[in-house]
């Protein structure tokens, strides 16, 4: 317990944080963050001369100790010290005494906390885009081996036209990669220091902020005080880059059900993601992917709770601001999870290549082929053919059209054009897929 006169019991005044204000189960998850500010800003006020170099050090032996404390699980948390910043340190205090009071100097809880979420932020978003890579990565081994495989696909649910299954699975591939690539833009977003700020107008010492830029990994500073203690758009970017690979993961996990279903019997999940029912002995429930899908609505939730706590708030600071970090965490919780999850579940799906050949026969499917052969060897307006395709296919005309014989693989060969379904391009979208993937390990991303 800090002593009744240690520096950081005066913030509050003499009565104990409530359940109400205190954030400390949620805050204390940026327990790394938050040292890591703490020591970054430590070297720079004694690199300017505004501490001594054995009070940093001190201060710096002392805060390692604390995330050592931490991570062993040794740490004492109080709850009464509110969040995690005065936990930490009060715990210097006791650690190292008044050195401690020194750490504050030029600094507030709110440029503090405004650079360990940034930290956060900037970790998670790099943690969800390797999620994404791990995910386009498990589609695209599929893909691979599916390139020949013959699917129906569909518009309105209805049978359109035969695809290939890599095809379909490469469509994902592709959404997969547009997510990494905004987990990308929210690190980027939350990538300025605001450290230095103070309260909200800077500081009265000359700080090097960037110093602590560099040395916290900032690749630079915040241009306005007044902004960057108030500032949370970062934290937007990032739950909106989690809402829409959501959004992507529940469409896939809806393609899931349906092709998991007896009505379809496309693919099998492995017995891992999928579960029995308590009372039908033949049920196999694809609860995970529905679970991803009924996941979803949560971390739309949260962008909606960020934006709505953003809205209307004066400058600066506000402890309103402090409601932004559990619709962070719980959407940054569910889209990894999510990501993870739907990789496992592609990763381990059975396709079944003959259900999937039967959905693509019979002559509905091959209409348009009709319709273009017409095109093609009766130089017909492409809208007769139609007419007269769609009349042959209701049964209306049967013997009036000479119709080639086309398979579904002859349908979906002659596709052969940039982003269409033949093999030979969708071979090429696989090797162009692995490239990608090749590269982005070469940038560290998974
Ligand atoms: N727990 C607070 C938060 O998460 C820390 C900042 C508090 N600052 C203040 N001036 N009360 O926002």
């Amino acid at each position: 317990m800090a002593s009744s006169d240690s520096p950081t019991s005066s913030i509050r005044g003499s009565e104990l944080a409530s359940d109400f204000t205190a954030s400390l189960d949620i805050d204390r998850r940026m327990y790394r963050e938050d040292i890591a500010g703490s020591i970054a800003h430590a070297e720079m006020l004694a690199k300017q001369g505004i501490i001594s170099e054995s009070d940093a050090k001190s201060i710096i032996n002392g805060l390692n100790q604390i995330r050592d404390e931490i991570e062993s699980g040794e740490f004492n948390w109080k709850p009464e010290l509110e969040d995690i910043h005065i936990n930490v340190e009060a715990r210097l205090y006791e650690l190292i005494g008044d050195a401690a009071g020194r750490l504050h100097t030029a600094r507030s809880r709110n440029d503090q906390v405004a650079t360990d979420a940034r930290l956060y932020v900037k970790r998670i978003a790099t943690e969800c885009r390797a999620a994404c890579r791990h995910l386009q990565r498990a589609l695209l081994d599929r893909a691979e081996e599916n390139i020949n495989t013959i699917v129906s696909g569909y518009t309105h649910l209805q049978r359109a036209q035969p695809v290939s299954f890599a095809h379909v699975l490469m469509a994902y591939y592709e959404m997969f990669g547009r997510d990494a690539e905004s987990f990308t833009q929210a690190e980027a977003s939350a990538d300025i220091l605001p450290l230095g700020s103070g309260a909200l107008a800077g500081a009265t010492y000359p700080l090097d902020r960037n110093f602590a830029a560099e040395r916290l990994g900032f690749s630079a500073i915040s241009a306005n005080s007044m902004d960057a203690v108030s500032d949370r758009d970062f934290i937007l970017d990032f739950i909106f880059a989690a809402s829409k690979t959501m959004t992507h993961l529940s469409r896939l996990c809806e393609d899931i059900v349906i092709w998991s279903s007896e009505e379809f019997g496309f693919i099998r999940l492995s017995d891992a993601y999928s579960s029995g029912s308590s009372m039908m002995p033949q049920k196999r429930n694809p609860d995970y992917a529905e679970l991803i899908r009924g996941k979803t609505g949560r971390v739309y939730g949260s962008l909606i709770s960020v934006l709505t706590t953003l809205k209307g708030l004066p400058l600066t600071y506000n402890r309103d601001l402090q409601e932004d970090k559990p619709p962070l965490m719980d959407a940054a919780d569910t889209v990894a999870a999510s990501l993870t999850a739907a990789t496992g579940m592609i990763a381990e799906m059975t396709v079944r290549i003959k259900q999937m050949e039967t959905a693509s026969q019979g002559r509905e499917i091959l209409a348009t082929d009709y319709a273009d052969h017409l095109v093609r060897e009766q130089t017909l307006p492409f809208r007769e053919a139609y007419v007269q395709v769609a009349a042959y296919t209701r049964g209306e005309s049967a013997d009036e059209i000479d119709l080639p014989n086309i398979t579904p693989a002859d349908s979906i060969a002659a596709r052969d054009i940039p982003g269409g379904t033949a093999p030979s391009q969708v071979r090429q979208a696989v090797m162009h897929g692995y490239g990608e993937l090749w590269s982005a390990r070469l940038r560290g991303e998974w």
